[in-house]
């Protein structure tokens, strides 16, 4: 038997505009970026007017993610060195990081264990990005960042009907995230796309968190969509912030051909990103 609880999908755009909303630096870093007028100089200045957002981009300029010989030490340089696109990705990974920080009780995600899976998801995505030759990278960068966004919401919705989704799942063999989506009415995809909206992030970025589950629904960017729902597979396979997401997920056959991986080249793959996402210091990146 099946509980009956749904959300109101007027309750649920209530919660989505209760979220923080993007401080003025961070909207004006994203839209300065997308100015073909814009120059280096004129970014750093818009980018120096946020404390926050300097240390990040300076921290990620200088991790292993990056990986230069030299230490970059001030925002021009990291501009000049990592891009405007690297840029764009870091002004809404600095907004979000500390929103997914938190415990999910609702996916049985304990605190940081969100962030863990979404830094792990963004990691492959732009492994996976570089070897697709999908640019910019950076965008599949911050698709993978921001895939389980809806669930900072549905988590509270999701606690009392959690112990029903888990047995269903299990008596159908099926991914946790359709059982959601049913008892629910609203699956943590679908309200991701939503909030990615709210915050007027790029049409393509809102794609890509929406359709997570099944990128083939994707129309502008598809590739990116399928680079992140590859990603996340394979972030669950190597068993990093599974919760109770991880039930019977793995990666769509459309997926695996649109991007073209088989077995062999998927065990390379996570061979290749184990160390590097189960590195918990890598953890301190992006804020
Ligand atoms: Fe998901
Ligand atoms: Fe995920």
């Amino acid at each position: 038997m099946s509980p009956t609880k749904t959300i109101a999908p007027e309750d649920v755009i209530e919660r989505v505009a209760e979220l923080p909303p993007l401080s003025a630096s961070v909207s004006q870093v994203i839209l300065a970026c997308d100015d073909p007028d814009m120059t280096v100089g004129q970014l750093t200045q818009i980018i120096l007017q946020d404390q926050n957002l300097t240390a990040n981009i300076l921290k990620v300029a200088n991790s292993a993610f990056y990986g230069h010989a030299r230490r970059v030490a001030t925002a021009t340089e990291a501009v000049v060195l990592l891009g405007f696109s690297a840029m764009k990705s870091l002004a809404i990974s600095s907004h979000t990081a500390r929103l997914l920080k938190t415990s999910l009780p609702g996916y049985g995600l304990e605190d940081g264990e969100l962030w863990a899976h979404s830094l792990g998801v963004a990691f492959i995505a732009r492994r996976i990005a570089i070897e697709a030759r999908l640019a910019p990278v950076e965008e599949v960068f911050v698709a993978g960042l921001l895939h389980d966004l809806g669930k900072l919401i549905l988590s509270s919705y999701l606690q009392p009907v959690f112990v029903d989704i888990v047995r269903i799942a299990d008596e159908r063999k099926e991914p946790f995230h359709h059982v959601e989506a049913e008892v629910l009415g609203f699956g943590h995809a679908e309200l991701g796309g939503q909030i990615a909206a709210s915050w007027n992030f790029p049409p393509e970025l809102e794609e890509a968190v929406r359709y997570h589950h099944d990128p083939a629904q994707a129309t502008r960017k598809p590739m990116v969509a399928h680079a992140v729902h590859l990603a996340d597979a394979v972030c669950m396979m190597l068993g990093v912030g599974l919760g109770a997401d991880g039930m019977a997920y793995t990666a769509r056959p459309e997926t695996l051909d649109a991007l073209g991986y088989d077995q062999d080249r998927l065990m390379s793959l996570m061979s290749e990103m184990e160390p590097l996402i189960t590195d918990t210091a890598m953890r301190g990146t992006l804020g």
